[in-house]
């Protein structure tokens, strides 16, 4: 399988974890590079459900390696719980995780500035998952963030968070927030420094060791594209590069030691929180609602829904790269009677077949839809292509041949089972 990058083709939760547990059997390490545990990935192994948040999708299989790179946002004080709450399920977590030295921390008043902004926006919210992912990227791009290097050692640390936690009483202070205490913010990150002790390394040397000797990486994207932070639908995006080239810039590992790209992408389209979404469709939305479907793994809140969007997909296949597909929630759209997919937008009269640049202006599109009649019958017990039914196989061909890529994969639902390769 070589070096791959795993991303989203929508608006995150297109079932990465599903896909990146799939493709374990080919993969020996596996490398998050962006996003915080603002993600959530949903691995369902014999009916046992594992939601991950920081850690990489592979830690459930023995033998692998996972890396959370230099790009990631860490709330340490999270991860360790997420740790602890794998080990307590008797998941071995010990030479198999290492965690770069660079990365940034995600500190208790970033989460209290996450929360107030958002109250501030009124209206105008992301929606954000309230993880301080925003504040922690934006005190790394303003260059005044803490890192796990920092979090290593005791006395730096110290030092460096009194001055942090008062510059940002100061800010909280003025918006009537409830001052940091200091002891205790320190309390809580030297205990889970302690725990994170063993697993901290420079990642990059280890990922190019492992690459010397031909093991094969597999790059998680966490989110989406159209949360991209240059690419999405701005403002309403996370603020790290979850497109392709994050994959990079946050592990690294250089362009030319990767060798291929797969997208991931549900039958249909859900976005949580807020900004434009052109698809979006009520009816379909309480269909798999009722289904007891798309609620959200991080938060619980319910996902918005709509049809595939193939001006969105098409574009996503394009920024990203993408050579290969993965479907997934197939059997989500198997009792709908017609199902709807989006050729185009209009805007203003004019037909345009890649999204516009501005979240405004796709905000104002219309969607130009290709009716599909469904195939009206369960797909969850597909086991080859074959077994699809007709009509469900030519909607899979047709979304996968207006997003442009090669249709690799296709799930029918959350067990590893079920999951098809072409
Ligand atoms: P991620 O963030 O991209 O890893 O996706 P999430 O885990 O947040 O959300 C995807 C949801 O769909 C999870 O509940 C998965 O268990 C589930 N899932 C993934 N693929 C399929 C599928 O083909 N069918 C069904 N029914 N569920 C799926
Ligand atoms: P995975 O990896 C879906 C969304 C939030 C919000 C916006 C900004 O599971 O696909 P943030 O907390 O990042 O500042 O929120 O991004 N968002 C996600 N939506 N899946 C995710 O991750 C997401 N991570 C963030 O809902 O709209
Ligand atoms: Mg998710």
């Amino acid at each position: 399988m070589a070096n791959t990058i795993l991303v989203g083709a929508q608006w995150g939760d297109e079932g990465k974890g599903k896909i990146i547990d799939f493709l374990m059997d080919e993969t020996h390490v596996v490398v998050r590079s962006q996003g915080g545990n603002n993600a959530g990935h949903t691995i369902v192994l014999e009916n046992e459900k594992y939601v991950l948040h920081l850690i990489p999708s592979g830690i459930l299989r023995r033998g692998k390696t996972c890396v959370i790179g230099s790009g990631v946002v860490i709330d340490p004080v999270a991860l360790v719980s997420e740790i602890e709450g794998l080990r307590a399920r008797g998941i071995k977590i010990e030479r198999n995780l290492l965690i770069s030295e660079s990365a940034h921390l995600v500190l208790p008043y970033h989460q209290a500035l996450d929360a107030q902004r958002e109250m501030l926006k009124g209206h105008n919210k992301i929606g954000t998952t309230k993880r301080g992912i925003g504040p922690a990227y934006g005190d790394k791009a303003a260059r005044t963030g803490l890192r796990i290097g920092d979090l290593m050692q005791p006395d730096i640390f110290a030092e460096k968070l009194a001055g942090r936690i008062r510059d940002n009483n100061v800010i909280l202070r003025g918006l009537n927030v409830k001052p940091m205490s200091y002891k205790r913010v320190l309390t809580a990150y030297q205990a889970a420094a302690e725990v994170l002790r063993p697993f901290v390394c420079n990642t990059v040397i280890y990922l190019h060791n492992a690459i010397s000797k031909g093991k094969n990486l597999l790059f998680e994207g966490a989110q989406g594209t159209y949360l991209d932070l240059d690419h999405g639908t701005y403002p309403f995006v996370t603020s790290s590069n979850t497109t392709a080239g994050g994959a990079c810039t946050g592990s690294g590992v250089p362009p030319h030691r990767m060798d291929h790209v797969i997208g991931v992408m549900k039958a249909y389209t859900t976005r949580v929180g807020e900004g434009p979404f052109p698809t979006e469709n009520e009816k379909l939305g309480h269909i798999l609602h009722d289904m007891g479907r798309e609620f959200g793994a991080t938060t619980g809140r319910a996902r918005r829904c709509g049809w595939f969007d193939a001006v969105a997909t098409r574009y996503a296949a394009i920024l990203n790269g993408i050579d290969e597909l993965a479907i997934t929630n197939l059997d989500g759209l198997d009792h709908v009677e017609t199902i709807q997919v989006c050729v185009g937008y209009r805007l203003e009269g004019r037909i345009l077949h890649t999204p516009p640049s501005l979240a405004r202006d796709v905000e104002k599109c219309e969607p130009i839809y290709k009716k599909v009649v469904g195939w009206n019958c369960s797909t969850a017990d597909a086991r080859t292509y074959r077994d699809l039914p007709l009509k469900a196989r030519k909607y899979v061909e047709l979304i996968a041949s207006l997003t442009g890529a090669k249709l690799a994969i296709v799930s029918v639902g959350a067990s590893r089972a079920q999951t098809i390769r072409l």
